[in-house]
């Protein structure tokens, strides 16, 4: 084996030589445009620091919650104060037109709502005031499960937010997303004749690029 393949080695090192340096230049021509995009990259991510905007329920007031048995109809007015701080030191977020918010009892929609349209600058906490009303049908299962919650004192809530958001770097538009929140909360009561204790809140959310 040693004996065949010894001639043949310069003859194969030589063409290889050509096409290696060939495919060199190529990829060193690419590895210094990959090191230009990530070092930008990881200069900008270091520079701005983004972080996520954060959002939580603080208070909550109804002022309706009336069935209406001649029309099987559940109206519900009320509103959420959220706080949403943007923790960012570069980064300003406007909240544009087309959010949409909801909050639902064991999947049955109760009332909706949508956030304000407002520019949050950097480092900035801002407490939304949401008003949401709706009126739903629902079927005995749902009052019954309503009234067992109540007396319980743990009536279980989901408040849906979606917002598409402007992110602004100084006066320059980055792209725009869209932020969904999903909160599950548990109140001790849903009703007008006393506000409602939020027990406990888990938060979920996601961005849509
Ligand atoms: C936060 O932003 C809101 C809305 O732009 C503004 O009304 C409020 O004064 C700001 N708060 C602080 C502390 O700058």
């Amino acid at each position: 084996m040693g004996k065949r393949s010894a001639p043949r080695y310069p003859e194969d090192e030589n063409k290889g030589g050509g096409v290696c340096c060939c495919l060199c230049g190529c990829c060193c021509f690419l590895l210094v445009l990959v090191a230009l995009f990530v070092g930008s990259s990881v200069y900008l991510v270091y520079t701005l620091k983004p972080k996520a905007p954060s959002y939580s329920v603080s208070k909550m007031a109804v002022s309706k919650f009336d069935f209406s048995s001649s029309d099987l109809t559940l109206y519900t007015k009320l509103v959420a104060t959220v706080r949403a701080e943007n923790p960012n030191d570069k980064i300003g977020i406007k909240y544009a037109d087309g959010s949409r918010t909801v909050v639902s009892y064991r999947g049955t929609p109760l009332c909706s709502g949508k956030l304000p349209t407002f520019f949050q600058g950097h480092n900035n906490v801002t407490m939304l005031e949401i008003s949401m009303e709706g009126r739903h049908g629902f079927g005995s299962g749902l009052q019954e499960a309503l009234e067992e919650s109540e007396k319980a004192g743990n009536v279980p809530l989901d408040v849906y937010v979606t917002v598409p958001v402007q992110l602004l770097l100084d006066t320059y538009d980055l792209p725009q997303l869209k932020v969904n929140v999903h909160a599950a909360l548990v109140v001790d009561s849903i009703s007008p004749k006393k506000p409602p204790t939020i027990k406990s809140a888990t938060y979920q959310g996601n961005v849509e690029y």
